[in-house]
């Protein structure tokens, strides 16, 4: 059976002069889904990839693509990120002042809807939104750069945010992003996460399908 927690890869931790190879590497190590980072250089102070690459990352991807919008005013690029073939689009709740029409025009486009939290915003901020969501992306670093710091001040907003989940009845999908290694990855999943991002370490590792299976924990 397939395990209920899952792995997602981030590509920006990959070799990007050799994408093509970097995803198959990915899929071949088990990873469960491929993590997509898109970054404005406005809502983080960086600048990733868009579009373009995302059709490209598409052709070869055998597993869902996992979209992470960094971006200012999600709400303009969801249809061109869903048709760039996302199966799931998550943005932050801190760049849109309309979370619940970002929310509809991502399903509305046929893909699943994740919402994100900066480490410094409460999970108050989203307690509202859980109903409405697939997903809840925490964010265990500032977002706009791979290889940081997990911050473990976090992990309580893990655990929050499952337990507003369970009462609220509605089954989502816990994901942890930033500084994500075997370590930490243990921490989360004991927290309560259950999608676990991994860009450096898993893409630096030597076997990376024991990085894999060390971040799913099995
Ligand atoms: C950071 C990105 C992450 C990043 C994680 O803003 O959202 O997905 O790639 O990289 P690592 O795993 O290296 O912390
Ligand atoms: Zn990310």
């Amino acid at each position: 059976m397939k395990s209920d927690i899952l792995v997602s890869a981030s590509l920006l931790g990959c070799d990007l002069s050799n994408l093509a190879d970097e995803v198959n590497r990915a899929q071949n190590a088990g990873t469960d889904w491929l993590h997509f980072d898109v970054m404005d250089g406005i809502f983080v102070p960086n600048i990733s990839f868009g579009q373009p690459i995302l059709q490209a990352v598409k052709k070869i991807a055998k597993v869902p693509i996992d979209t992470h919008l960094m971006i200012k005013d999600p709400i303009r690029y969801v249809e061109e990120f869903a048709k760039a073939g996302s199966h799931m689009i998550t943005f932050h709740v801190e760049a849109t002042h309309e979370p619940l029409m970002v929310i509809d025009r991502i399903h509305s486009c046929g893909a699943k809807a994740g919402i994100s939290v900066k480490p410094g915003t409460p999970v108050g901020m989203i307690k509202e939104l859980i109903p409405y969501v697939d997903m809840v992306l925490i964010m265990t670093v500032e977002p706009g750069f791979g290889g940081q710091g997990f911050i473990h001040e976090t992990l309580k907003k893990v655990s929050m945010t499952k337990a507003i989940a369970e009462e609220s009845g509605k089954k989502i999908r816990i994901e942890v992003d930033g500084g994500i290694n075997d370590k930490t990855a243990a921490e989360c999943r004991n927290a309560g996460a259950d999608v676990l991002v991994s860009g450096s370490y898993l893409f630096g590792a030597k076997d990376m399908a024991q990085a894999v299976r060390s971040v799913r924990g099995h």
